[in-house]
């Protein structure tokens, strides 16, 4: 089914610690529009923290969570913003409903900006804490190029998340 423009989703994906889902709740704010996050929804809808999900049932168990809302999700909401975990776009399944469903920004820092925001990630994301810093730096690289695919990017080293939820506000409008 073909969504009419105004009607499409506001989709934000990057990596971990981007700011999806403070850069989100201010831009669905300022649109005057709902806002949801994917990882707090799972949290609501299982009864867990993500880091609990991992913990005792493992990855795939997230992901196939995952998969369920936001293919559930893009199927069936117009008009919100959605912040997605980072992990989501690795999923054929989730990109393709997505890119149907929405309009996808991605918000972009350099691994420099991203090292200085580590220390307060780590405790909350599982990925982080089974991976040498090396492991993350080849994954926040591998991941840039997916996330860098047909989607618009929004740099998010130099700006505030007020002045960056301003910025994508009016270009939206
Ligand atoms: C993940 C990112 C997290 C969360 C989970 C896995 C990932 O979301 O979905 O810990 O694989 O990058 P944020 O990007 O909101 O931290």
């Amino acid at each position: 089914i073909q969504v009419p423009l105004n009607q499409k989703n506001i989709i934000l994906i990057g990596f971990m610690g981007a700011g999806k889902t403070t850069i989100g709740q201010l831009l669905a704010e300022k649109l005057g529009r709902e806002f949801l996050d994917a990882d707090q929804e799972i949290e609501r809808r299982h009864g867990m923290p993500v880091t609990e999900i991992f913990k005792s049932m493992g990855e795939p168990v997230f992901r196939q969570m995952e998969k369920e809302y936001l293919v559930e999700l893009c199927r069936t909401s117009r008009e919100k913003v959605v912040s997605l975990g980072g992990g989501s776009f690795m999923q054929d399944e989730i990109r393709n409903a997505c890119l149907d469903s929405g309009i996808v920004y991605h918000l972009d820092l350099d691994w420099e900006s991203w090292l200085k925001r580590f220390e307060a990630l780590i405790d909350t994301r599982p990925i982080l804490q089974s991976k040498s810093l090396e492991e993350v730096r080849a994954l926040f690289d591998s991941r840039k190029l997916i996330y860098a695919d047909n989607h618009y990017t929004v740099a998010v080293d130099q700006l505030s998340p007020e002045e960056i939820a301003e910025n994508m506000a009016r270009q939206i409008r």
